[in-house]
């Protein structure tokens, strides 16, 4: 079955960020001049999703207003002749990439909390998950990767992993997995938040996944995990125990959007590549690098 469909939550608090995120949120924060979401959003359209469900919060309006047109801008753009014109088309083009609709999750229980508001958008076909604060850039976009691991495993899931140090394991998940082909692994088992001794391997779940809609019946029923939070992790562990999932070791550069350390590499490394600023900024790069 054809995926179609994307949920991309956004409602967290992100607290790791404050006092940045206390009025704006981080899936607004931008990488050089577009917003996270955009990225993110960008990916699921180039994998073939068309309706997205972007899972907010209170005070999370401004994405609402990012993929919406804004006519008064765009009449000054339009004033503004040809040297507008670039300006003008992506003001525009940004509220073309899909049909994107709007769920409040009203009380930040946890990301499988924040997936479960889309039960009914998703109904009974699986579906794509692409965590709001988690930026990959590449080549071929992550989630078609994963897209494309699900149809040709024919498992009941794919989640994006990759692996990460032995401290920061314990702050992610961890995966139980066997070899499936190049990059492709079987999920059996996974954790949330590991304590040492639970650790499986050091591959852990970045930000992307493909989940069968019967995962709502799974986030029905599960109690809450770790931080006292309906974990997503704890329902697919549901299904990689019983059928296992595609693990897809992608390629690509994941920012993680919701720490400090993140949004600052996110920035150096775009903005080195940016077509208007880029060598401008690597001059600034390498003069800053001979101060330290
Ligand atoms: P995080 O756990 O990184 O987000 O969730 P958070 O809770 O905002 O982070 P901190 O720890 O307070 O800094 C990953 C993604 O899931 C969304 C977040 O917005 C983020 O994009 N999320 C998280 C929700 O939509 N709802 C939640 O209850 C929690």
């Amino acid at each position: 079955m054809k995926i179609k469909k994307a949920v991309i939550p956004a409602a967290g608090l992100g607290t790791r960020v404050l006092p940045a995120t206390k009025a704006i949120p981080k899936e607004m924060f931008p990488i050089v001049d577009k917003p996270a979401i955009q990225y993110i959003v960008e990916e699921a359209a180039k994998s073939g999703i068309e309706d997205i469900m972007i899972i907010t919060s209170r005070g999370k309006s401004e994405m609402e207003d990012h993929f919406d047109r804004n006519p008064e801008l765009e009449n000054k753009l339009i004033a503004g002749g040809e040297a507008k014109r670039p300006m003008l088309e992506q003001v525009v083009d940004v509220t073309r990439l899909a049909n994107i609709t709007y769920v409040r999750q009203m009380e930040q229980k946890g990301l499988g909390h924040a997936v479960l508001q889309a039960k009914k958008f998703v109904g009974s076909e699986p579906f794509a998950v692409l965590y709001g604060d988690d930026v990959i850039i590449g080549e071929d976009p992550c989630i078609g990767q994963l897209i494309r691991a699900y149809e040709e495993t024919g498992l009941c899931g794919a989640v994006g992993i990759k692996e990460v140090s032995e401290q920061d394991i314990q702050k992610y998940s961890s995966m139980k997995i066997e070899p499936y082909k190049d990059n492709i692994f079987k999920v059996t088992d996974m954790i949330e938040k590991p304590k040492p001794d639970q650790v499986f391997s050091l591959y852990s779940i970045l930000g992307r996944c493909v989940l069968p809609a019967d995962i709502f019946e799974i986030l029905e029923n599960i109690p809450y995990g770790a931080g006292n939070e309906l974990q997503l992790t704890d329902a697919m562990k549901i299904l990689a125990q019983k059928s296992g999932i595609a693990g897809v070791d992608f390629t690509g550069t994941r920012y993680d959007m919701g720490n400090k350390l993140g949004i600052l590499k996110a920035s150096v490394e775009v903005g080195l590549e940016h077509p208007e600023i880029g060598d401008e900024f690597k001059k600034y790069i390498k003069l800053m690098a001979e101060k330290l």
